[in-house]
């Protein structure tokens, strides 16, 4: 609006000149210093206008950029609950503004989790040094008559459970760092049945693989993901645990299941949340983190995969699907 009155006072002055000049006697032609001066007033006058009204329009319309970036430059992560102001008006600007909002709400639910993640990583370390805290202060109290070698068995369970949690707890950091170790063409029969041999198990573990199935992975993650599950189907199982390779469709997939007592439906997802554990497993072994299954899940998907819970007559079945390797499917074609 302002550069067109501007425009259109610029056209007036110029025709007025114009006019002027046509009416003045010939000569002078620029003769007149008073119309010179005026002349040059007035172009003076017209662009400061122009200036300041472009000033002004600028200033307006970028005042919602300011808003933000005012309300952007006091959020901390103490406050990080709080949104810069929307625009009135459906534009850019207010794209922009929900698109900042939307970026804050990702970076408040990720601090939440790393510092929940923190908090039940401080209690899971706390309960084993408190007993074993108590177990040598115990010692102490009677050092005369006590079994040393009982207290320090003891105290080893302590020890045992705080290795594996800082084990956990390095493999997480590792996954959520996105470090990723080098990845070779693997039969992954072969592999699973070399590491089930080195098990020692307290239940009967039944194997059943299929030949040539194929995944590009990591041989120490998919030797975790397979220790985790077989970790927990041997502390759930009655009597028996099944493993299987084969190809389903064209993707590679173990499955590991066992004749307990199953995980319900509605708690499926659950377990694999980080420090999830379900009362059953609790009374059955305290010792466990809730970190087996969220490590398993997040090296399967790092794999291209997904491990889920599947429906089975009894006890539970875990199955990790994963592609077929690019180079054999491309040979294939
Ligand atoms: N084979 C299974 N049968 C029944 N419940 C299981 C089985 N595997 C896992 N769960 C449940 O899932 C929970 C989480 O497992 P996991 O993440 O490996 O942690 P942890 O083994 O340390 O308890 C277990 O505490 C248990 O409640
Ligand atoms: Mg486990």
């Amino acid at each position: 609006m302002t550069t067109m009155a501007s425009a259109v006072m610029a056209l007036v002055c110029v025709s007025a000149t114009l006019l002027l000049l046509m009416a003045a006697p010939q000569p002078p032609l620029y003769g007149s210093a008073a119309v010179l001066a005026g002349l040059i007033g007035g172009s003076l006058l017209l662009i400061a206008a122009t200036a300041l009204g472009t000033y002004w329009m600028m200033s307006r319309t970028l005042q919602p950029v300011r808003a933000i970036s005012g309300k952007l430059a006091t959020i901390r992560p103490s406050n990080l609950s709080e949104r810069v102001p929307l625009p009135s008006h459906d534009d850019e600007f207010k794209e922009l503004a929900q698109t900042t909002n939307q970026t804050l709400e990702r970076a408040q639910a990720a601090i939440q989790e790393q510092l929940r993640f923190a908090s039940d990583t401080s209690h899971d370390l706390r309960n084993p040094l408190a007993a074993m805290r108590t177990e040598i202060e115990e010692a102490l109290m009677r050092r005369e008559e006590i079994d040393w070698v009982d207290t320090a068995d003891r105290l080893l369970e302590s020890v045992e459970r705080l290795q594996d949690l800082v084990t956990n707890l390095l493999e997480i950091s590792r996954l959520d760092a996105g470090v990723i170790g080098q990845h070779d063409l693997l039969n992954l029969a072969v592999l699973v049945d070399g590491e089930l041999d080195h098990r020692q198990s307290k239940v009967r573990v039944v194997r059943r693989f299929s030949s040539g199935v194929m995944v590009n992975g990591e041989r120490i993650g998919l030797t975790r993901l397979l220790h985790n599950l077989m970790d927990n189907a041997e502390r759930h199982a009655r009597s028996t645990v099944m493993v299987t390779v084969e190809h389903r469709g064209d993707a590679p997939v173990l499955e590991v299941y066992d004749d307990g007592s199953g995980v319900p439906r509605e708690q499926r997802e659950v377990i694999f949340e980080r420090f999830a554990r379900l009362q059953d497993a609790r009374a059955k072994d305290a010792g466990g983190s809730g970190l087996g299954l969220p490590i398993a899940r997040q090296i399967a998907e790092d794999h291209g995969g997904t491990l889920t819970i599947e429906d089975s007559p009894s006890g539970a079945r875990f199955v990790a699907r994963f592609p077929r390797p690019a180079a054999l499917a491309a040979g294939s074609r």
